[in-house]
């Protein structure tokens, strides 16, 4: 049993995925023997509706000095970050001389769009080496976690914020109650706080297992997020699904009574009422097409090698380390990993120790078959490598189902 991290009700774990390493924690041979496990296992809070992982990782063990994702890294999300910008200017940006804050500005892919404008602006980033990018980049990031104790700094030494963003990163943090404090304390009268993360509702849908790992605590839902910040005095405003990392949603928030409630809302909660997501039952039928899903894999990819085909695996994402975990697949299934960022390259995968290797080793010997572990980033990859599939190649897909073409 553990208590909800939003509303404290006692939960049960409805599933367990087994013994998980640091979804991030790429490493080399002379640290396995001191590689961090923890048993992910998920819980749903039929209270306030929060979707969330019992046991976490000590944040420090996640992100730090050496963090291993950049945003840059990928021009789909570059781009995505350049549009969230500017509709958010369009939209929220009516105050005098307005100050963006960003909770997680990661390498400053996202803040850069206001940094040029010459808009005040502060990035708050845990990890050092990221942050320390962003500031080649003209993005101003103060190293902290966020919380009610730096938001009270940051409006102290710079006034209010107009807008407070983020992406891919509020269900990164255990203490949601104390990131909502933080907000309502440094958000202006009319200032808006605008956020998207993975959707309950995408992943439940598609049966995409791999969005939980331990950078996502808390898989949202327009329910689930109401609850949480409702209880900090915000109130949800307006919801846009995006199709971002497999099916994203972001969220408007403001003060109570500061905003006009777009229609939006009401009409995403019955969506989620329909779908069934504040019913315990549904997460029982997702854990029985987890493992249906977890099955079909392994046995396609063990059925291709033991036809002595070769199998490597496209993009060493995060998500992958479920998978890859979960499924109990190592070396043997998936001879290495095509990964475009540099650090991860020449090391070996959390858990099951398969070879990262730089993209070249990908194209220098096409394998028989790779599984597409990026499947969000699917129309850029599918864009980058018609040689591939030219040359013979075949992908194998797990969402929404296993399939090999
Ligand atoms: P993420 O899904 O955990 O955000 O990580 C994406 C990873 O995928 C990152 O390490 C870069 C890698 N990647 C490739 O190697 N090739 C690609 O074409 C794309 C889009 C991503
Ligand atoms: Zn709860």
């Amino acid at each position: 049993m553990i208590d909800c991290r939003v509303c404290g009700t006692a939960l049960k774990p409805f599933m367990s995925f087994g013994n998980m390493p640091v979804a991030n924690g790429f490493l080399l041979p002379e640290n396995y023997s001191d590689e961090y496990f923890y048993e992910m296992a998920t819980a749903f809070c039929p209270e306030c509706g929060m979707f969330q992982i019992v046991e976490i990782p000590a944040p420090e063990q996640m992100f730090h000095e050496n963090y291993a994702f950049f945003t840059r890294t990928s021009r789909a999300m570059v781009a995505h970050f350049a549009e969230y910008a500017a509709w958010v200017r369009d939209t929220y940006l009516d105050a005098d001389d307005p100050f963006v804050v960003e909770i997680g500005s990661n390498d400053g892919a996202m803040l850069e769009n206001f940094a040029k404008t010459g808009m005040r602006h502060l990035g708050v980033e845990p990890s050092a080496n990221v942050a320390a990018e962003s500031e080649r980049h003209g993005v101003k990031a103060m190293v902290a976690f966020f919380g009610a104790e730096t938001a009270r700094r940051v409006r102290e030494e710079q006034g209010p914020a107009s807008v407070i963003l983020a992406a891919n990163v509020i269900c990164h943090i255990p203490t949601i109650n104390d990131i909502a404090a933080g907000i309502a304390e440094l958000l202006d009268e009319r200032g808006v706080f605008v956020f998207e993360e993975p959707y309950l509702g995408a992943m439940i849908e598609k049966c995409s297992y791999d969005q939980i790992y331990d950078e996502h605590v808390f898989i949202f839902s327009a329910r689930s997020v109401q609850n949480a910040f409702g209880r900090h005095g915000l109130e949800l405003v307006n919801v846009l699904p995006q199709k971002t990392h497999g099916g994203s949603m972001r969220y408007v928030l403001a003060r109570k009574g500061a905003r006009e409630v777009s229609p939006a809302v009401a009409e995403l909660l019955a969506v989620e009422d329909g779908q069934g997501l504040g019913r315990a039952e549904t997460y029982e039928v997702f854990r029985g097409r987890c493992e249906e899903n977890r099955d079909a894999l392994v046995r396609t990819i063990r059925d291709l090698r033991a036809g002595g085909k070769r199998v490597a695996g496209y993009a060493a994402t995060s998500k992958s380390t479920t998978v890859l975990n979960y499924c109990g697949l190592g070396p043997d299934d998936i001879e290495f990993i095509s990964d475009t960022t540099p650090i991860k390259q020449n090391t070996f995968t959390p858990g099951t120790h398969i070879p990262v290797k730089a993209h070249e080793h990908f194209k220098s010997g096409y394998p028989d078959y790779a599984v597409l572990f990026a499947w969000n980033h699917e129309a850029e990859i599918m864009a980058n490598e018609g040689e591939f599939a030219a040359s013979g190649g075949k992908w194998i897909r797990f969402v929404p189902k296993v399939s090999v073409t």
